[in-house]
């Protein structure tokens, strides 16, 4: 997110940005610190962030930004409208949690510049942000990026073809980088639309038992827990009992609702029946 703002802000930019969440909220932070004139359209949490209203907040913005899957209420935006409308403005988009679990269509949506994260759908470790920025937005980085780790100006010219003309910049991560080429080979194994087949199958059967279990998907309508139900005690019941970590939530909606992870490696079948049957035993005795 920081590589993506820092590389392409200049002091004053006009930039539109969609707050449905955390993550809209944490890039309008890192925006604003570049100095762009931030205009954050906020959408109610749990909704998805309107393209027409992204599209008339500002008439020349020089970025369009939004987060794909917002991870903190698990809403969706639509991109592809915006790569139609965005006009001059480069288009933005933070696809950490989307990646490799929905369709995510850079080129298809008219996307300049994305980022994802390894550790959510691509189920590798923690540490990269894949980033991906096209002819249009190299066009338009700033001269002289104020971080100097994340001058893509500068990671260009240590990454570059192997020419024998590379500048050294940092240390590569290695084992990071072997992580995720093992991680990206597991999905080209399973098979991309396999794996998002295999995240929508098990999203849907967590959807289902934990409205059955009495829960409200707050992505809908507001994922409520039932009456009753001291949240931080069922959390810690089910990490010691059944060795199953689910998230509280964040913002105004802690100690409301819970942030169920079911994405990578752990989007299997097995995992939400092993998950619902132990909530239903938790909050049947917590
Ligand atoms: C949508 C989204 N954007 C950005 C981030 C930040 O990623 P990290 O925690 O790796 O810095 C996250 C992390 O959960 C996320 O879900």
């Amino acid at each position: 997110m920081e590589a993506a703002f820092v590389n392409l802000v200049r002091p004053g930019d006009p930039v539109v940005i969609g707050v449905n969440g955390v993550f809209g909220a944490r890039m309008c932070d890192v925006a604003a610190r570049c100095g762009a004139e931030v205009v954050a359209v906020e959408v109610p949490w749990g909704r998805p962030v309107e393209p027409e209203a992204l599209l008339s907040a500002h008439p020349s913005p020089t970025i369009i930004a939004v987060v794909h899957a917002e991870t903190s209420t698990g809403a969706r935006s639509d991109i592809a409208p915006l790569g139609t409308g965005k006009g001059d403005a480069l288009l933005l988009v933070d696809c950490v949690t989307s990646l490799g679990g929905i369709d995510v269509d850079i080129d298809g949506w008219g996307v300049d510049v994305a980022y994802a994260g390894t550790q959510k759908c691509l189920g590798v470790p923690p540490g990269l942000a894949p980033l991906t920025v096209n002819e249009r937005a190299r066009g338009r980085l700033v001269e002289r990026s104020p971080s100097w780790y994340l001058d893509l100006r500068m990671i260009g010219r240590y990454t570059g073809p192997a020419t024998g003309a590379r500048v050294y910049h940092h240390t590569a991560p290695v084992s990071m980088i072997q992580s995720l080429h093992a991680g990206l080979g597991a999905v080209l194994d399973e098979g991309l639309d396999a794996a998002i087949a295999r995240h929508e199958e098990c999203g849907r059967a967590l959807q289902a038992g934990l409205e059955a279990l009495g829960c409200e998907l707050f992505a809908a309508e507001g994922h409520r827990l039932p009456e009753g139900t001291d949240d931080a005690k069922v959390r810690s019941t089910l990490l010691d009992r059944y060795g199953i970590e689910i998230g509280g939530g964040l913002g105004e909606f802690a100690g409301r609702v819970w942030r169920i992870g079911c994405m990578g490696h752990t989007a299997r079948p097995r995992n939400v029946t092993l998950l619902l049957g132990a909530l239903a035993e938790v909050i049947g005795s917590p």
